[in-house]
This record gives C-alpha cells, structure tokens and sequence, in this order.
C-alpha cells in the first residue's frame, strides 16, 4: 500500500481549490437511482470512495458515463440487480445509502449489513426502524438486509441520535412514497441540504431540510437533472487548519463560506487573521504558533466531528493547554497513540482528550488509521521535525483528492512513496 513521506517545516502559502463534498457526492449519487432518466453531475471529487460508489451503482445495472473532468452521466432505467455485497459495503459505509432509493423505486434491496468501524459501532437500527415505519419489510440474515415493499407510505419518525445518512436515507425513500412523510430531528448537515436541493430539482417536494424537521410530500415519478455538487467543508477546513499550523497563509477557492463559520472562528481565536470573500476564506497565521482552541463535537451548526482530528493536531502545537471533546462517536481518538509517537502530549480519558501543547513534533513512522485521523498526521508531519512516515494511506485516498499534489503546490514537502 501506498504511504506518505513528508519532512516537516514548510510554511505553506498559495491557494487550493477545494473539490466537491465526499458527503454530498454519495448521497447524490445513491438518488440517482430514483429515476429512469439521465442524472448529470458535476464537480465530482476525484476520490477513492466515488470510484467505489461507482461500483456500486454499476453493480445494480446503472449506466454510468464520465462525460468531461469532474462530470458524470447516471442512468438507472435498467437495474439488473438490487444487491449491495459484503465485498462493496465493506469497502465503503455509505453503500448504505442505496437501501432507501431502491427500495422507494424497485420496490427491494438487499444491502449487505456494515459492521462496525474503527470510529464506532455505528448501527443502522435507525435507518431500519424508519423504513419499517413507512411500511417495509424488512430482515436481517446472513449478514444481509432484506428489505422489500410495494409502496412506501410517508409517517411521522423521530430519529435519535441525529444522523445524516439515516436522514438521507429515509428523505430518499421518501420522495416516491405515498403522502407525506415528517422527518423529526433530522440532521442539517450542509450536504442534507444539498441533497434535498438535488432531490426538487428532480421532481421532488422536500421542505425544512437544513432544520430539525423536514418534510416530504411524495410524488409518483422524478425526473433527469443536471447538478452541481457542494464543495467539501471538510477539505476546505483541513486545508485552513494546515495553514494554521505551519504559520502560513493560505486562501481555499470555491467554498461556501457559510458551511465554515465554525471553523473560522476557532481559527481566529487560534491566532490567525481571516478573511472572508464571497467564494474563498484566507487563514494567515503570520508565522505564529497557535494558542490553543478548546473543542467539543456535536451534529451541525456546532463542531463537525470530522474536523476534530485536524484541530487535535493543532493543539498538539500550541502555547497551552486544551481540552477535546467527541460527543458523536465512541472511539474517534485513534490518532491519539500515533500523535504520541510524534511526542505529543495528550492524556485520553473516554471521549475527551486533555492536550498540553508541545514546541515540536518529532518525525516518525505513523499509520493512518481511519479517513479524519489520517488528515490529522498529515497536519502534524507538516510541522514535525525531521521527516515523518505515514502508513495506509488508502484512508486518505477516499477523502482527499491528490493531497499531495495540493499541498505540494502549497510549499510542503510530501511524497507519495507507491507501494
Ligand atoms: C456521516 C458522515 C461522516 C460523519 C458523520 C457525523 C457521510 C457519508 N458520512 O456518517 O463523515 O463523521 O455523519 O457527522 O455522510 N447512529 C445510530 N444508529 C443509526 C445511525 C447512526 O446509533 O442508525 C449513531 C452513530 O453510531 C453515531 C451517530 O449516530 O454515533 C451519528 O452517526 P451518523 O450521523 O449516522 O454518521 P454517518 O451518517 O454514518
């Protein structure tokens, strides 16, 4: 496999164009199959995980065109197949994602059961329990989920916790149901917003998306679109956080400023000067170390939990102490006992991480150990001492297009070392 060489002390400095949204495109891709006509979508990243989705939907007999760079054509008139196996859902959770639409099109999916993962145990009780609410049937053998109907019937269903894939999985089984389906404390991820744009522009009658309740009046068909995917908040953020740590200055193009209010913010109270324009922020951190922000995860507006590894290893640097804390999954602090072998000093205790920053990281070999942690090392070899070695660096690949090629031309010194 693939790994990462990168000798620390680089200040980075320029500007990066940030890709489509890895949340968004999934989804978005996974609608595709509501409708039998031609779905264009544009702004694709360039990602591991969307050439899985691929495979995915090309498993199911959908015809998929790469027409120009970052645009792809869809088209599900002819399914041949309504199994997602072991083998594809392995590789990628959000395979999840097709339950809802083929069972609101087909009438039947069979979708291998994720297990869990590194971050968690990550059920998918809720998106089940939402189904079989609107009328499904459904079981759960042999490692499969087997669910059919004849058509799905719009209810009231309260999800607890929130989830976005639960939430767009239901919005998505939804859109063809009969009548009107309330979605209580649904997620208001940018990316639940943007599928719900995607959805109407198809045909469909989704309102509130973007609050805690959204509702679906289902209609009888949907029909072709051209679209353009939301850019990556989650990129564009790490990206921010990069310039944070080396001490640099670095503007990220094509964002939503709005999906970074957060984001900015901390990295003003971390000490850089921000400037916000209508499509790109500039974080310059004038060559000071960061002061240290404090952290606690939640579903959005507040800390996304997949900045939370990035904002870990800028306060592994900074001139005090801080405290993060991960409310929305059990175990996301695996970049913690490879942030020591960098010298870090942090002391973990359940979901809440104390840091006591350091003047340096010293370079080392570390392993990337899920999508967010893998980021997380790449920040903290950024700025290591000495040259730093990142192991399975597949994670990185299904989240972050051609890191190397953007931080590179950002002034870092990486390489990626083929396998
Ligand atoms: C999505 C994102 C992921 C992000 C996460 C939280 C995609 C493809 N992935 O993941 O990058 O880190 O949201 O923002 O969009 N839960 C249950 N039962 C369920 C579903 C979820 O208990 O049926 C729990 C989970 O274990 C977790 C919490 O709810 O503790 C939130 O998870 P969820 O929002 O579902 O995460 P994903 O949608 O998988």
């Amino acid at each position: 496999m693939d790994k990462l060489l990168i000798t620390g002390g680089s200040i980075l400095k320029g500007q990066v164009d940030i890709a489509g949204a890895k949340n968004s495109v999934l989804p978005l891709m996974a609608a595709t199959l509501l409708t039998d006509e031609v779905v264009e979508l544009s702004n694709i990243p360039h990602l591991q995980d969307v050439t899985y989705a691929i495979q995915l939907l090309s498993g199911f007999g959908v015809d998929v065109c790469l027409t120009e760079r970052m645009t792809v054509k869809f088209q599900a008139n002819d399914l041949t197949s309504v199994e997602a196996s072991y083998a594809i859902v392995k590789s990628m959770r959000a395979s999840i994602l097709a339950l809802g639409p083929l069972l609101a099109k087909q009438g039947e999916a069979k979708v291998a059961l994720p297990g869990g993962c590194t971050i968690g145990a990550r059920p998918v009780n809720i998106h089940l329990d939402g189904l079989r609410a609107m009328g499904a049937d459904i079981t759960v053998e042999d490692g499969f989920i087997h669910a059919k109907a004849d058509r799905l019937k719009g209810t009231t269903f309260e999800m607890h916790p929130v989830t976005v894939t639960g939430t767009e999985n239901l919005m998505m089984a939804a859109v063809l149901a009969e009548g009107e389906m309330v979605l209580k404390n649904a997620a208001c991820e940018p990316e639940v917003v943007d599928l719900a744009e995607f959805l109407n522009a198809m045909g469909a009658q989704v309102s509130g998306a973007g609050t805690s309740e959204i509702r679906i009046q289902g209609v009888e068909k949907l029909h072709g679109v051209e679209y353009a995917v939301v850019a990556d908040r989650i990129e564009a953020g790490t990206y921010m956080v990069a310039a944070a740590i080396t001490g640099g200055c670095v503007r990220v193009n094509h964002v939503n400023v709005e999906h970074l209010q957060l984001i900015t913010e901390k990295l003003i109270q971390a000490g850089a000067e921000v400037t916000v324009g209508s499509d790109w922020i500039e974080v310059d951190m004038q060559g000071r170390s960061p002061v240290p922000v404090n952290i606690e995860t939640a579903p959005y507006p507040d800390f996304p939990t997949d900045m939370q590894a990035q904002f870990l290893a800028l306060n592994a640097v900074a001139n005090g102490d801080s405290t993060v804390i991960e409310t929305v999954f059990e175990n996301r602090f695996m970049h913690v006992p490879e942030l020591l072998k960098m010298k870090a000093d942090i002391q973990l205790d359940g979901r809440c991480a104390t840091v006591k920053g350091v003047q340096n990281l010293v370079g080392a070999t570390v392993s990337a150990t899920d999508l967010r942690a893998s980021a997380c090392m790449v920040l903290a070899a950024l700025v290591a001492k000495g040259d730093t070695l990142i192991e399975q660096v597949h994670h990185i690949d299904r989240g972050y297009e051609r890191i190397e090629e953007k931080l590179g031309s950002l002034g870092a010194t990486i390489k990626r070392l083929h396998a």
